[in-house]
Parts: C-alpha cells; sequence; structure tokens
C-alpha cells in the first residue's frame, strides 16, 4: 500500500488546474446506459473510482474508453447481463448509479446491495422508495436488489430522508424518471452540482426534465435517449480541498477550472476565518497571512458546507486562534478523522455529532491512517504544516477521489512524496 510522506511547514504557492468532477462523473456515466447511441463524456479525471466505474458498465455490456486524455467515450453492445454483482459494488458505493438507468432501459436490474462504510451505515432506502413510485417491483435476494418493471410510469416522489435530500438517489430516480410514461415529480430532491450536471448531460441526449439544482424536479418521459456529448463540472470538493491547502500554509494559490458559484458556503467560512478568497477572469486566489479565527459550522445539504469539506475545515481549525465547532448533520458518524489529528497534537473533543476543536500553535508529524477519502486529505493538509515529518498511510483511499493530489500539491511547493508499499488491500 502506498504512503505518502510529507514534511510539513512549507507555503503553498502558484497555481493549480482543478481536475473535472469525480461525483458528477460517476452518475452521468452509469446514465449512458439508458441509450443504444454513444456517449462522449469530457473532463473526467483519473482515478480508481472512475476505473471502477468502467469496469462495472463492462460487466454490463458496455464498450468504455478513454480517448484524448480526459474523456469517456461509452457505447452499450450488449443488453444481456444487468446483474452489479457483490465485489464491484463493495469496491464502490457509487455502483448504485446503475440501478435506475438499468431498470428503465433494460425493465430489470440485479444490483448488489451497498453496505455500510467508513463515513457510516449508508442506506439505499430512499433509492428503492423512488424506484417503487415509479412502479418497480423490489426484492432483495442473496444481497442484492433486485428490481423489475415492464415500463416505469411517472409519479409524485418525495425523496427527503432523515438527513435531508439524496444525491445518488435523486440521480437514481431522475434517471430512471427520463424513460418512464409520462410525468415524475420528485420534492426533496437533491439540489447539489452534480444533480444539475446529469441533468444536462441527460437533457443533451433528448430527455425532458426541468427544475434540476431545486428541490422539485420535473421529468416527462420520453420514448428513447440518444448519446450525448458532455464535459463535466469542476471537481467543488478538489477545489475546496486545495483551497483549504492554502490556507492551511499560510499561501497564495491560484486555482484555474473552479467554478466559485458551487462553493459558496466554504468560501464564506473560509473568510469568516480570515482567508482571502478572490475570483477575476475564472481564477480563483486563495491568499491566507496570518493565523485564522475560529468558527461554527453545520454540514448541509448543498448549498450548505458540504460534509466531503468538513474533515479538511477541521485539520484547518485545529490551528485557529480559539475553539471551534464542527456539526456534521450529513453523516453523523463521518468523525474517523479526530483520532488520527489527536496523534498529530489537534485539541478536539466529540460530543454526540459535533466535534470541539481547540486551536493549538503547531500540529507535529506523525504517523497516521486514513480510513476514508476525504478524512485522508485532511491528514495531508495537516501534514503540510505539521513540524517533521507526516506519514499517510493507505493512500489508496486518496487515489480513489483527487487526481494526482501529490503532484498538485509538490507543484505548489509542497514536500510530499508518495513511497511504493505494495497493492492496496480489497476492501
Ligand atoms: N440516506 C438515507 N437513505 C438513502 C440514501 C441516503 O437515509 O436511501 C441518508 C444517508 O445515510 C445520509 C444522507 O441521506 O445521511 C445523504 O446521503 P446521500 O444519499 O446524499 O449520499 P450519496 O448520494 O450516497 C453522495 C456523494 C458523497 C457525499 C454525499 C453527500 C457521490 C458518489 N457520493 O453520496 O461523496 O458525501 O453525496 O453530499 O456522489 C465523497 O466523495 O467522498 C463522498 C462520500
Amino acid at each position: 500500500m502506498d504512503k505518502f510522506v510529507i514534511k510539513g511547514s512549507a507555503r503553498l504557492r502558484g497555481e493549480v488546474t482543478v481536475s473535472g468532477s469525480k461525483n458528477a462523473a460517476l452518475p452521468i456515466m452509469a446514465a449512458a446506459l439508458l441509450s443504444d447511441e454513444t456517449s462522449v463524456i469530457g473532463g473526467v479525471p483519473t482515478l480508481a473510482d472512475i476505473a471502477h466505474m468502467s469496469e462495472l458498465l463492462a460487466d454490463l455490456g458496455a464498450e468504455v474508453h478513454r480517448d484524448a486524455g480526459d474523456r469517456i467515450v461509452i457505447q452499450v453492445r450488449d443488453e444481456t447481463h444487468s446483474h452489479a454483482v457483490y465485489d464491484r459494488v463493495r469496491k464502490m458505493r457509487a455502483s448504485i448509479c446503475v440501478l435506475g438507468p438499468l431498470l428503465a432501459k433494460r425493465k430489470k436490474a440485479r444490483v448488489a446491495m451497498p453496505g455500510g462504510c467508513a463515513i457510516g451505515s449508508r442506506p439505499v432506502n430512499l433509492h428503492l422508495r423512488g424506484l417503487r413510485a415509479l412502479g418497480a417491483e423490489i426484492s432483495l435476494e442473496g444481497g442484492d436488489i433486485v428490481a423489475v418493471a415492464p415500463r416505469l410510469k411517472g409519479a409524485s416522489i418525495f425523496l427527503g430522508g432523515p438527513y435531508g435530500s439524496t444525491v445518488l438517489g435523486t440521480a437514481n430516480v431522475m434517471s430512471a424518471a427520463t424513460l418512464a410514461e409520462g410525468r415524475t415529480v420528485i420534492e426533496s430532491a437533491a439540489c447539489e452540482p452534480e444533480i444539475v450536471d446529469l441533468a444536462v448531460f441527460l437533457n443533451a441526449a433528448g430527455a425532458k426534465i426541468s427544475g434540476a439544482g431545486s428541490p422539485r424536479i420535473v421529468v416527462e418521459g420520453v420514448e428513447r435517449l440518444a448519446g450525448a456529448e458532455h464535459r463535466v463540472i469542476p471537481d467543488r470538493i478538489e477545489a475546496g480541498t486545495l483551497m483549504i491547502a492554502a490556507a492551511i500554509t499560510n499561501g497564495q494559490v491560484s486555482l484555474r477550472n473552479v467554478n466559485l458559484d458551487h462553493l459558496m458556503a466554504v468560501v464564506d467560512k473560509l473568510r469568516e476565518v480570515g482567508v482571502d478568497v478572490e475570483s477575476s477572469n475564472g481564477v480563483a486566489e486563495v491568499c491566507s497571512a496570518r493565523r485564522l479565527e475560529p468558527t461554527d459550522v453545520t454540514t448541509q445539504p448543498y448549498p450548505g458546507f458540504p460534509t466531503d469539506l468538513q474533515a479538511q475545515l477541521m485539520s484547518l481549525l485545529c490551528l485557529a486562534d480559539g475553539n471551534s465547532a464542527i456539526t456534521e448533520r450529513i453523516f453523523p458518524d463521518r468523525f474517523m478523522h479526530v483520532g488520527e489529528l489527536g496523534r498529530m497534537g489537534a485539541d478536539i473533543r466529540k460530543e454526540g455529532y459535533t466535534a470541539i476543536v481547540t486551536g493549538v500553535k503547531k500540529l507535529v508529524g506523525a504517523p497516521v491512517m486514513a480510513s476514508d477519502l476525504r478524512a485522508s486529505a485532511a491528514l495531508v493538509l495537516a501534514g503540510l504544516v505539521a513540524e517533521g515529518t507526516t506519514t499517510v498511510n493507505r493512500v489508496y483511499h486518496i487515489d480513489r477521489g483527487y487526481e494526482a493530489f501529490e503532484k498538485k500539491l509538490s507543484a505548489l511547493g509542497a514536500q510530499i512524496e508518495r513511497v511504493d508499499g505494495g497493492s492496496p488491500p480489497v476492501e
């Protein structure tokens, strides 16, 4: 398993280009199953999760290849295999994205039920509730979700759950509804930019979706979808992570390919604690020159502060001048990084869904263990500024979601090195 060895204390400086969004690309790739024609998706980052999705689509009869760097070309050749097996799904939960498209196009789908993961239990009951409302019969057989429907029928569906809307649940139901008979109204839909991007892709393929980006999405079903060419949005979580990297090192970084409209809550928080964030000509400039103020933050569905940046912000607040409270309202157990940051000298106390962070003067390098993608990124950020050497183990988590992370950080002046430690475990 590869590790990152980081020597702390370099101030990041320079320019970096943000990659295309992983979480936009994954459901869009799955939605290519809805058409018999070729889809061309640009801006797709080179990541382990994208490779997993490509392999899954190949299992399901699609020909998938990368052309010209960041473009993925998908063409379904054979619709006889509609089973997403457990071995694939357990490697990547986002495999659940194929459920709606398979069911709508092939009238049946069998997808292994994803289990829990390092950030919590992660049920899919809302996905199933939505697809049932469209007329699917769904049962659980041998750990697999088995869904059948001769033709889905439009319906009014409420998709809210105990922690708000569901992003991939909205993606599944919206994708499936494109080929349903009649009109579907999704209430309490996720408003994330990745849902808007999926709707833009589907509409380019001939779907009739309106309201994406609001809590009420309306889909008028069509008979068939064509192929579409589409470029995915910039990765707002990678952008936010790099902004926090600039802030934590008191650096000065320009980010290209970033949409600050997707990061309003993050920019607002960074400004509140004393980071300068400006934007001109499509480039975001992030600069921090002093010890930062503490703050309180609660993760929320979009446009609130994203759970996928909670851990990274925690690393930053570990060094603020006072007490901060970070409340996690999307995945209440997403605090695996707390103990590891503690190994680096952070002062964090957990109280239920809240972490109270008391700012310390410095963090000290230590060997730490990554538990999931965003927690790993948070540990790397802490390592950038910690005194001495930090070794972040199990960086395959980072390879799932950050394209060339250590290369981008090195180019900004970080002292970070990937050390080969053999192949990752199968999780
Ligand atoms: N939930 C239910 N029932 C469901 C689905 C979700 O109760 O059927 C709950 C979840 O347990 C959670 C909340 O609803 O408490 C929101 O979960 P959501 O379904 O929105 O999460 P997701 O769609 O599975 C996506 C991202 C995650 C990101 C979340 C929240 C992708 C591939 N994944 O997951 O990204 O944290 O939305 O924004 O888009 C990551 O990139 O590191 C990552 C984990």
